[in-house]
């Protein structure tokens, strides 16, 4: 493991460890994410996997209401249940079934997951949204050190020198998961489909989780899970933020307000280029279908 200074293109930095080529926040250990190659799952562990940013936290939501089979879940964190964060022993703890989370790629968990057809639910969202969301998560965290401007930070980027490296590179590995192991049950979500209609993305949960409920059941959830809902009943968790970086806007399109047509430009470029052969397509409005 060592210290990793990225570097925007105005010369701001923002440290990361490296473990093994593999770049992430300050916060987590090393050592963690080296041990998670041993964690020992349980048969009824579910696993929500994402990019930062792409609406981890909404979707563990979600899948804990179906799980408990209530809207009425106790308030927690789910920073709780992150296996790139927390140790073992602190997982331990929690009772089964677990909606465990993580941002890591599949060559740092433990291949037990395929014997023990751990469920897998998978969120990804464009790559810039992603960026407008990231760039002020860097801001906020005091951890990061971050001064930089948005427009030197898109480089960076699109470079993948930012944790869990390139949005390209992780949303590829996950999709070799998919084809390579076709017999797994994945679940791939996207960030736009659920902010279309999330009635209809909260009853495909449910029913890859082998749930039957009411439609009346799955709309309670999405009309608890809207991003105000959300922010009013989760966002006082996090009150060390000045603006607060896991319920920010929660829009599609944002990014519209940010990227100049030269940037959006060049996105699209290491998007063609990172994600040929590739069978997602990224909504960038929520016009394109
Ligand atoms: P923005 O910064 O664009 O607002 P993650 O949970 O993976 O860290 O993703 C955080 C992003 O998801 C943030 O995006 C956050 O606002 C958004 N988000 C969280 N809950 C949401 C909800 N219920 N509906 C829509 N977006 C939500």
């Amino acid at each position: 493991m060592s210290l990793k200074q990225e570097t925007d293109e105005a010369g701001y930095t923002l440290p990361l460890h490296d473990v093994d080529g593999f770049l992430c926040h300050t916060v987590i250990s090393p050592d963690i994410i080296k041990g998670l190659r041993q964690f020992p799952f349980r048969d009824d562990d579910i696993m929500v996997c994402s990019y930062p940013k792409s609406g981890c936290h909404w979707t563990w939501e979600i899948v804990r209401m179906l799980l408990e089979g209530t809207t009425d879940v106790v308030l927690q964190e789910k920073e709780d249940l992150m296996m790139d964060y927390q140790t073992q022993e602190f997982l331990d703890k929690f009772p089964s079934p677990r909606v465990l989370n993580n941002h890591v790629l599949l060559r740092h968990l433990n291949p037990e997951l395929f014997e023990k057809k751990i469920k897998i639910v998978m969120a990804v969202r464009n790559p810039k949204d992603v960026a407008v969301s990231f760039y002020h998560h860097h801001k906020q965290f005091d951890e990061y050190e971050y001064k930089g401007q948005f427009t030197d930070y898109v480089p960076m980027y699109l470079d993948g020198k930012v944790d869990c490296g390139s949005v390209f590179d992780y949303t590829r590995d996950w999709e070799r998961v998919i084809d390579e192991h076709p017999e797994h049950p994945i679940l791939l979500l996207s960030y736009e489909d659920m902010k279309e209609n999330l009635f209809r993305e909260v009853k495909k949960i449910g029913n890859f989780l082998g749930k039957s409920f009411e439609d009346d059941f799955y709309q309670k959830i999405a009309d608890k899970c809207t991003f105000s809902k959300m922010r009013n009943r989760k966002g006082a968790i996090y009150k060390e933020f000045k603006e607060n970086v896991f319920y920010r806007k929660g829009e599609v399109g944002d990014w519209k307000n940010w990227f100049t047509v030269a940037q959006s430009e060049l996105c699209d470029r290491v998007c063609e280029e990172k994600m040929a052969g590739s069978k997602i397509r990224f909504r960038y409005t929520l016009d394109e279908k």
